[in-house]
């Protein structure tokens, strides 16, 4: 695997609700590592919300968007310092960008909530989330992902803890990773 000996990067992965962007921005702050939220990235680079790029593009236009994006925060010209990068909760089920992550040598990291639990956060924080639809839908994309994230290298249960605490779990989590890695 292509793994960068200086560099560490760690990629938050999970669904809708599951808190990558404020675990992720905690999570860059305990370590001191920058923290990218992918969607704004997106937002950043193409001009417009994440709602207006599915409204106006379509889905598969905004796909294309976030596997550019990433590949770019991974391994285009600014690449290779440390970094925390939350994902969209669809990112990750796409197979070009789990190629990208795991050439990039990025420790994957799946955050974990019953889905009554992911529905109330999204009801609760009001973001306009294209695909999240009705609670029909919501359920079925959760059990078409369900699998797919069970890919990621470790998982954090985020039930009924605050977000500093699920932080604090990962930071501990990628030293453990660092050390295994070290005894290779
Ligand atoms: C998506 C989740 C969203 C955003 C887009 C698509 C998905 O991000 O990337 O609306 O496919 O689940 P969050 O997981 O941060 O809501």
């Amino acid at each position: 695997m292509a793994r960068n000996a200086s560099a560490r990067r760690v990629c938050l992965i999970g669904f809708m609700g599951a808190g990558k962007t404020s675990v992720g921005r905690a999570l860059g702050r305990r370590l001191g590592w920058p923290f990218h939220d992918l969607d704004e990235v997106i937002e950043n680079r193409q001009g417009k919300s994440v709602a207006a790029l599915f409204a106006e593009d379509g889905e598969p236009a905004f796909r294309r968007a976030e596997s550019a994006a990433l590949e770019d925060l991974l391994t285009g010209k600014n690449a290779g310092g440390n970094l925390v990068v939350a994902l969209g909760g669809g990112g990750f089920v796409q197979p070009y960008n789990r190629s990208v992550l795991a050439k990039s040598g990025v420790i994957t990291v799946l955050l974990e909530a019953p889905i009554d639990e992911l529905r109330r956060r999204c009801v609760r924080d009001g973001r306009t989330r294209p695909l999240a639809g009705d609670e029909a839908q919501f359920a079925r994309l959760f059990a078409e992902r369900h699998t797919t994230y069970g890919l990621a290298r470790v998982r954090v249960d985020t039930m009924n803890k605050p977000v500093e605490q699920i932080a604090g779990e990962i930071e501990h989590m990628i030293a453990a990773t660092a050390e295994a890695e070290a005894k290779e």
